[in-house]
This record gives C-alpha cells, sequence and structure tokens, in this order.
C-alpha cells in the first residue's frame, strides 16, 4: 500500500493511504474521545465526538470518517474542539435521563467515562427529562432507552456482525428510537438470535443482562472486534 506524509499535531507522519484520522491518531497514542466508532463496525460518524481541525477547511470533519490525505496538517487538541466535545458530551446527558448513581452501568460507561475526561462539571442546557420506555419484555436482556445515546453500535452489530437485522431506527430529532423489528417489543422480535452482542458493545446502562444489578454490568466491547479481527484474518 502507498504511503503519504500526514502531520497530526506535532508528529509528522507516513501512513497509508486510505487510512482514516482516527486509526491513523490510534495507532500513533493521539487520543480522540469517540462515542459510536468501535472497532470492526462500520464507521457512520453518528456522534461527533471525533471531530479534528484540518488546515484549509473551516469545517470541523469526523476523524472517523475522514481518510488522511497526503500533506494535510491537522489539529486534535485545539481549545474549539475542546469545548465542542464537553459541549456534545453535556447534550448526551441532558437529552435523556442519566442518573449514574443508580444506573446498571455505573462504573462501567463509556459515558461517564467520557464526562470526567472532557472535564464535564454540570449540564448548561436545559434538561429534556423525557419519558422513555423501559423494554424488558426480552427473557434475557433488557433495553432502557433512557440510557440510550444512539450511537447505533447495537444496529450495526447485529445487522453486520450478527447478521440479525433486528434493531433499527425510528423517527428523528430528539423523539428518534432504537426499535426492535418493526417497532415491536423486544422479546415479540422473530430476529433477534440471543447472542447478546448489542449488550456486549452497547456503551452505557442502555442495554443489559437481566440478571445485572446496579453498578454490576460489565460490557465487551473489545471481544466484538476481536471477532470480526479473526473473521477477516480468516476470509
Ligand atoms: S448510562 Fe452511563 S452516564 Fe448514563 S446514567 Fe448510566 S452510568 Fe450514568
Ligand atoms: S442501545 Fe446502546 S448501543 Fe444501541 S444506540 Fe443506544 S447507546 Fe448505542
Ligand atoms: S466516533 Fe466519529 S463521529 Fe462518533
Amino acid at each position: 500500500m502507498p504511503k503519504i506524509s500526514v502531520k497530526i499535531d506535532d508528529k509528522d507522519l507516513e501512513v497509508e493511504v486510505g487510512t482514516t484520522v482516527l486509526d491513523v491518531c490510534r495507532a500513533n497514542d493521539i487520543d480522540i474521545p469517540t462515542m459510536c466508532h468501535l472497532k470492526g463496525l462500520v464507521d457512520v460518524g453518528a456522534c461527533r465526538l471525533c471531530l479534528v481541525e484540518v488546515e484549509g477547511t473551516s469545517k470541523l470533519l469526523p476523524s472517523c470518517t475522514t481518510k488522511v490525505q497526503a500533506n494535510q496538517v491537522i489539529h486534535t487538541q485545539t481549545d474549539k474542539l475542546k469545548k465542542y466535545r464537553r459541549m456534545i458530551t453535556e447534550l448526551f446527558f441532558a437529552e435523556r435521563n442519566h442518573v449514574c448513581s443508580v444506573c446498571i452501568a455505573n462504573g462501567n460507561c463509556e459515558l461517564q467515562d467520557l464526562g470526567y475526561k472532557v472535564g464535564m462539571e454540570n449540564v448548561r442546557f436545559p434538561y429534556l427529562f423525557q419519558n422513555c420506555e423501559v423494554d424488558s419484555s426480552h427473557s434475557k436482556f433488557v433495553m432502557d432507552h433512557n440510557r440510550c445515546i444512539m450511537c447505533t453500535r447495537c444496529v450495526r452489530v447485529c445487522s453486520d456482525v450478527e447478521g440479525a437485522h433486528n434493531w433499527g431506527i425510528m423517527n428523528r430529532g430528539y423523539q428518534v428510537r432504537i426499535i426492535a423489528d418493526f417497532n415491536v417489543p423486544w422479546g415479540d422480535s422473530t430476529t433477534c438470535t440471543y447472542c447478546g452482542k448489542c449488550v456486549d458493545v452497547c456503551p452505557t446502562g442502555a442495554l443489559w443482562n437481566k440478571d445485572a444489578t446496579q453498578g454490576s454490568m460489565q460490557k465487551y466491547p473489545q471481544a466484538v472486534s476481536d471477532l470480526v479481527e479473526k473473521r477477516e484474518m480468516k476470509s
């Protein structure tokens, strides 16, 4: 694969053509927060946390879906980016009901970790206090829409890795929801294979095992990334 030169922050790098900015950063210890990205799943650029500044363009670009180009100069840690990352994090918390102290994922949550990482001390936006459903109709798992941040990792892992296509997306804006089949209770789904991959990749307390108790739910997103890598090596 041919190589090109790019500069990211203070690092001059030689990288393979076709690599995303995020992959280059991860390979070179440049830390960019992400939420919808998961290695092994196709990137969709949903969360906008991974935005970077590229010299020569006034737009902020999502590093997970932007491929590096020759001689680009990219900044990942500017004050402007830090401000936006914190703002996006606050909006996640304001949109639905995140009460960490009573959450199944308390202490094991990528959103909670993100809050600490971006230095969130309070939420400056009005909370929507949406009355979201908790779907406990499945015999093994629960979907708590109050904790969902619409990263769509569950949708992608279910369709692209498990091949079941249980999860989909309904509505827009603040009313957007993850749905099972054509919006049936999860327990009535005719496509769910009970594999639990969606639960493993969900970054928050939105998807959990029924036998978990407050703060006990561990997630295993890396297991899905490893599985995809193994499959790619075999094919
Ligand atoms: S999902 Fe994470 S951020 Fe939301 S309430 Fe649970 S622990 Fe807190
Ligand atoms: S249920 Fe979890 S994985 Fe699915 S979109 Fe919501 S936060 Fe993301
Ligand atoms: S990680 Fe790039 S937009 Fe979410």
